[in-house]
């Protein structure tokens, strides 16, 4: 009797088991909390395309003074007037929060980043933070779009100044500047563009910075010159506008020519990877487009850049701009950038580090404090991103390859997410109300949010643990970490172990990562974190050569038109998650290949309802398929000294660019009173392009 009672015992606890486990798997997805309320400072004046600039002649144009006399007056420059293009760009003052500037004094910039070298165009990264915002100029603009009326939203005029469309919507003509220059006084041409897209873009051996394969402007799209300042874009399909926003920061700045050019393995007998490594920091004076050319390097101390004598752009008095003289780039950490803009030591920042929120906002509100922090929306959001290749990209062990096959199966991915506290993990950053709950996929409070479209997997170890049983995952050794099943090729009932790769960088991107790893630690998975470097982060994401990685997300998942191709795998080496493996196909998961098509139909379609459609029917996918796993979306804050004149109201740390962009930096100025002797190479203009040159006088 004893022992039937004990054995009937045992059946029912055999029994609440499983039925633990059916209600378990019952803990059914939902949608996300909404976020919590959270007031954003500042809000743009919103207004149409011309009335921030147009591209026009001027009855006359000035420069500071002492660029006329020490090097117009003595002949080592031509005048002004013949060094701007015919038609410069000019601001208009209206749009100009303090109207036109004043010459003088310098943006000091903290930043993480280190410059490797200034090939952008071939993958070098230039320290971030702003300077290859400040040097690169692309053919259309986004940064300042966050203040562009929503019926005129479509990618600022910039290197091209105007384009026009063939009826059948197929071909797209893009007038370049005419008669604007290089900082070193060489013509800009679309001499310039064709070598970025055949040598660069076209070149499957090169990995321009950013990413820009040709697949980034539509699979099939040719480009050629018709003249020295005309290109002619050629699509597969009708107007496709979005590739407007491709053209613009990072994707369609093209370096200047006459110095890559002969460097290129095609015209010389360097490898790519000399190519790739020919211009070091130390090669001072590189020619660029943008406002200021770096005069000054020193390794992990400044890079230091000077006005650009021929900058091609004016305000509506006829000024060449920009109004400041110089700008620096500390190179420290990331962290640091916020200590000193608070400080006041620093100039700038954006504040888009959780962890420092609560001091940096204690120490913003006395009213002496001499910088001012504005929040905006929350669209810094980070992800946990499985990588989905199966077929090989990154070249995976056996131990990879058995992951990437987790990685694949969707109970797993679930299981993943169900184990995720994301209420903890964000207040694990900060408390209070900034950080939100974000299950992945499009941002709360976008666009093209839609909250019923969006499927968030709640909080459950329970239902975790046996949505994990159901990928065949169970702890056969009693260690607490499952084990793979027998039979799988080389990992065979060992323990699972998983590498996650994140930014060192960066104090979030650690403090997430830990989480996540806890998390994963209750769950059964060992997971093992690789913390590397940025520029080093960003190779070995690159190659493929991670298990799973934490990643801040792009500026697709906030505006959706921007990099839109980005949404989805949509080419071969687009995704950041699932790329090409070695026979040169993505092989994507049926989920995947939906999104795919969702994100070319909406590529495809000029018609707002079916846009949104589209959006709805992405979401869904997205969240439902986990496709990334997203983990917490928080607000960001602008930092700006109080002495600069000409800042945006309501300028967002990240929306269509970065603020450094948004900001329009060429614009922005410290009134006379106000201004500080921190020019460290005060009189001086760049030099001549080359190693170890400083400026000259
Ligand atoms: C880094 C910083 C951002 C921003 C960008 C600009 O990514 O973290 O805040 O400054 O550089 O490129």
């Amino acid at each position: 009797m004893r022992r039937k009672l004990i054995a009937l015992g045992g059946a029912s606890l055999l029994l609440g088991v499983s039925m633990l486990a059916v209600q378990a798997q019952e803990v059914a997805p939902t949608t996300p909390p909404d976020p919590p309320k959270f007031e954003a400072q500042g809000f743009p004046t919103f207004v149409g395309v011309k009335d921030i600039f147009e591209f026009k002649a001027l009855p006359e144009y000035h420069e500071p003074d002492w660029v006329t006399k020490q090097f117009v007056d003595t002949g080592k420059l031509p005048a002004v007037k013949d060094r701007l293009p015919k038609e410069p760009l000019v601001y208009k003052t209206a749009n100009m929060p303090d109207g036109v500037g004043v010459y003088g004094d310098v943006m000091r910039h903290v930043i993480g980043g280190r410059p490797e070298g200034w090939n952008y165009m071939a993958g070098q990264s230039q320290g971030w933070g702003g300077i290859d915002i400040g040097t690169m100029e692309c053919l259309t603009r986004t940064g300042p779009l966050f203040e562009v009326k929503a019926e005129e939203l479509e990618p600022l005029p910039n290197l091209a100044k105007s384009w026009e469309w063939s009826e059948d919507g197929h071909k797209l003509t893009m007038h370049l500047i005419e008669g604007a220059k290089w900082s070193d006084g060489v013509p800009f041409t679309t001499e310039d563009a064709m070598f970025y897209w055949n040598d660069n873009v076209q070149d499957p051996n090169v990995t321009p910075l950013n990413g820009a394969t040709p697949e980034s402007f539509g699979e099939g799209t040719t480009l050629k010159a018709l003249d020295d300042y005309t290109l002619e874009w050629t699509f597969k399909e009708a107007f496709p506008k979005q590739y407007l926003y491709q053209m613009a920061y990072g994707t369609f700045c093209p370096g200047p020519a006459h110095i890559f050019k002969p460097l290129h393995p095609k015209y010389s007998s360097n490898t790519y990877d000399q190519y790739k490594n020919a211009i070091p920091p130390e090669y001072l004076n590189v020619p660029v487009m943008g406002a200021w050319v770096p005069v000054e390097y020193r390794p992990d101390d400044i890079v230091v850049m000077r006005r650009n004598p021929y900058y091609w752009k004016v305000d509506e008095n006829g000024n060449q701009l920009p109004y400041l003289n110089e700008v620096h780039y500390r190179l420290s950490t990331w962290a640091d950038r916020d200590v000193q803009a608070v400080a006041g030591t620093g100039d700038f920042s954006n504040l888009e580090q959780a962890e420092s929120y609560v001091e940096a906002l204690k120490r913003a509100a006395d009213p002496s404090a001499p910088s001012r922090l504005a929040f905006g929306a929350r669209t810094i959001g980070y992800s946990l991103i499985p990588n989905l290749s199966g077929n090989g990209w990154g070249e995976p062990d056996e131990r990879g390859q058995a992951v990437r096959e987790l990685n694949r199966n969707l109970d797993f991915r679930k299981a993943v997410s169900y184990a995720l506290d994301r209420q903890h993990l964000g207040e694990s950053l900060v408390k209070g109300p900034f950080t939100a709950i974000y299950p992945g996929g499009l941002y709360a409070g976008t666009t093209y949010y839609d909250k019923d479209s969006t499927v968030y997997y709640p909080y459950s170890l329970d239902t975790a643990k046996a949505l994990l049983e159901k990928a065949g995952l169970k702890d056969t050794d009693g260690n607490g970490i499952v084990n793979y099943p027998a039979d799988v090729a080389g990992v065979g009932g060992k323990d699972v172990e998983i590498t996650l790769l994140a930014n060192s960088d960066y104090q979030t991107d650690k403090s997430l990562a830990e989480g996540v790893i806890a998390s994963m630690e209750a769950l059964g998975l060992r997971v093992v974190a690789n913390f590397q470097a940025g520029n080093q982060r960003d190779a070995t994401y690159q190659a493929g050569k991670y298990d799973w990685q934490i990643m801040r997300n792009g500026a697709e998942l906030i505006s959706v038109v921007q990099n839109t191709v980005a949404l989805a795998p949509t080419g071969p080496r687009i995704a950041n998650n699932h790329r090409a493996g070695k026979d040169g196909t993505v092989d994507l998961l049926p989920f995947e290949q939906d999104m795919v098509d969702t994100v070319n139909s909406f590529i495809n379609t000029s018609d707002p309802a079916a846009r949104v459609e589209a959006m709805k029917k992405y979401q869904k996918l997205f969240t439902e398929n986990l496709y990334t796993i997203g983990l917490t979306q928080y607000p960001g804050a602008l930092i700006i000294n109080k002495r600069f004149a000409n800042i945006p109201a309501g300028a967002p740390i990240f929306m269509f660019n970065w603020a450094e962009d948004n900001i329009i930096r060429e614009r922005v100025f410290v009134p006379g009173d106000k201004q500080q002797a921190y020019e460290l190479h005060p009189n001086t203009l760049p030099g001549a392009p080359g190693k170890g040159n400083g400026p000259i006088n």
